[in-house]
């Protein structure tokens, strides 16, 4: 299938290209400035492209998206029939910038709810919140992406983190997604309590 990690030249996107270049999958990195998406493909390695946000959405199969929540309604306003009909795993988390252990949105719900409410005939997920993109950079280790979203084609989200060297985990419906979001404030939270960098979230009992 044809990836696209959306605001892929940043931290998490970089390591999420470093994972999917193992898949067999086909990669794109997508940035808002080609020369900077062209030089993130370069840094990945071999295999991996480089093209435009826009040009990434038309031509993929599945849209990963990693951008902050302050471009992540322009991101999707512009990419409104570009990703109709695609699955979108999103992982943005709309930390709160006056308060970085609270999300807030314009809406009041969870950013992934936004963005399904954008691209409505899309099939979004959320997912990767709970993954520091440092740990997701150790790619011989197994850690739990939990995945929220509808039943519809969440095998192949499923399936695709499967093929990430990742344990997937089915966390429910879409409206779970808030407390995925809540989930990584309270990881940065642990982080500063305990003086680290890289708390993380293991299920037992699945
Ligand atoms: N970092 C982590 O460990 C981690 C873990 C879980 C979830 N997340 C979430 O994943 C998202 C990305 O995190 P990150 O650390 O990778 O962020 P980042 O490095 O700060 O930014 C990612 C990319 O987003 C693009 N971008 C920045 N501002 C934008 C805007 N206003 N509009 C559109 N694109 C913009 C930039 O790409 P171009 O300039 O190339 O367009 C940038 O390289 C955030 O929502 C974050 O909360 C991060």
């Amino acid at each position: 299938m044809k990836i696209a990690i959306l605001g892929g030249s940043g931290k998490l996107g970089q390591a999420f290209a470093a994972r999917l270049r193992q898949t067999g999958h086909e990669v794109a990195i997508g940035s808002r400035d080609p020369s900077k998406a062209e030089e993130a493909a370069a840094k990945a390695g071999r295999g991996v492209r480089g093209m435009t946000n826009s040009d990434a959405a038309q031509w993929c199969d599945i849209a990963i998206v990693s951008v902050p929540y302050a471009g992540h309604r322009t991101l999707f306003e512009s990419l409104k029939e570009a990703l109709n009909g695609k699955i979108i795993i999103d992982a943005t988390v709309p930390i709160d910038p006056e308060n970085i252990f609270q999300i807030k949105t314009a809406s009041g719900r969870s950013a992934a709810e936004e963005t399904a409410a954008m691209i409505n005939g899309a099939f979004v997920f959320a997912a990767f919140q709970t993954i520091s993109h440092r740990v997701l950079r150790q790619l011989d280790v197994s850690h739990d992406v939990l995945v929220a979203g509808g039943p519809a084609r969440k095998p192949e989200v499923l399936d695709l983190i499967r093929s990430m060297g990742l344990r997937a985990i089915e966390a429910g419906s879409l409206e779970i997604a808030g407390h995925l979001e809540r989930m990584t404030v309270l990881l940065l939270s642990i982080n500063k309590a305990n003086n680290i960098k890289e708390s993380g979230i293991k299920i037992t009992g699945v």
